[in-house]
């Protein structure tokens, strides 16, 4: 007789399996009882990064333990979710994922190390993060209009960068390109943050960035904005005018930065951390911080798992039939 029949006919294997479901409820009752990891899949100082470090570090005071950002960059992000998915599911590594890495790398990564839905539990939007159309700041057109004209007119010669195949500037200036009918050259960094460094350096020419890691370099002036690609304005940068009043209406896009879990982290730790970011988000210095960049704060219906989930399901099912299996 094997080890599990044995056990199965003297009752220890029931014994072990409801002593096994006690102590993990135990254990997610107590929790947290050390440091959290989140992972940020994207590079230092872009917008995933900026939005996480701002909520984790009140979320670290509400669960009374530090939450270490964890920066780990590749493939738009899809290496450090492939990571989380595989982590231990007992609340200790989490990952801020987004429109890119939850909803728009599915149907471009057709061999994709993990599924959305499948491999996470969802836990908190975190912000809405509008998309602005920017460029070099001695790039020549002038506004909207004059960029339109100048990228057809020099599209073998001009280059946009982004943060890798299926991430959110990636896949929003797709749908500014083929609106354009235009085929830039794709300059990839490891996120935005390092593409925002090339842009005010002037290496590259163009970008659709999300609002957060824009609003520091328009106000510095060292870079230029022609639009917003929201229907208003966004308050952080009341001079900027929406696409629909630049000309381009048809380009709208709009990202989101949330937080997840490996699938299977017990639900009272889910709670717990659903609870802790919508506290940070209800905290008036968080909220400040957040909308002085632009973002869009979820409200409260907005911010439950559930919301989340179904945020992610839309998403896919809005970028799964416009976005092709990439060939770069
Ligand atoms: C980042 O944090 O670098 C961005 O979220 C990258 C992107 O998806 O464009």
């Amino acid at each position: 007789m094997n080890l599990y029949r044995r056990l199965l006919a003297t009752g220890s294997l029931a014994a072990l399996v409801s002593f096994g479901a006690i102590a993990n409820s135990a254990q997610a009752q107590d929790y947290p009882t050390r440091t959290i990891t989140m992972i940020v899949p994207f590079a230092a100082g872009g917008p995933t990064d900026v939005i996480s470090r701002i909520v984790t570090a009140h979320m670290a005071q509400t669960l009374g333990h530090s939450i270490i950002i964890e920066n780990v960059v590749g493939a738009a992000g899809t290496t450090a979710t492939a990571r989380a998915a595989r982590a231990a599911n007992d609340g200790y590594t989490l990952i801020t994922g987004h429109m890119g890495t939850h909803a728009a790398s599915l149907p471009l990564y057709p061999k994709l190390a993990y599924h959305p839905e499948k491999d996470f539990e969802p836990i908190a939007l975190l912000a809405g993060t509008p998309i602005l159309i920017l460029a070099r700041k001695d790039f020549p057109p002038k506004d909207l209009k004059e960029f339109i004209a100048y990228v057809k007119a020099n599209t073998e010669k001009v280059n946009a960068a982004h943060a890798g195949v299926g991430s959110v500037s990636h896949v929003s200036c797709e749908l500014l390109n083929s609106l354009l009918d235009i085929k830039p050259i794709g300059v990839p960094f490891n996120g935005t943050g390092p593409a925002m460094n090339a842009l005010v350096g002037g290496q590259v020419d163009y970008m659709c960035d999300q609002i957060v890691n824009a609003v520091p370099q328009i106000n510095g002036g060292t870079i230029k904005a022609y639009a917003i690609a929201t229907p208003e304005r966004n308050p952080s940068l009341p001079n900027l005018p929406t696409t629909a009043e630049a000309g381009l209406p048809a380009f709208q896009a709009q990202a989101w930065n949330a937080i997840f879990a490996p699938k299977g982290t017990p639900g009272p730790v889910i709670a717990k951390l659903n609870a802790a970011a919508a506290k940070a988000l209800d905290d008036e210095g968080v909220r400040k911080r957040l909308l002085d960049l632009g973002s869009v704060i979820p409200k409260p219906a907005e911010r439950t798992p559930e919301a989340l989930a179904a945020l992610v399901k839309s998403e896919i099912a809005k970028w799964s039939p416009v976005l092709k299996p990439a060939s770069n």
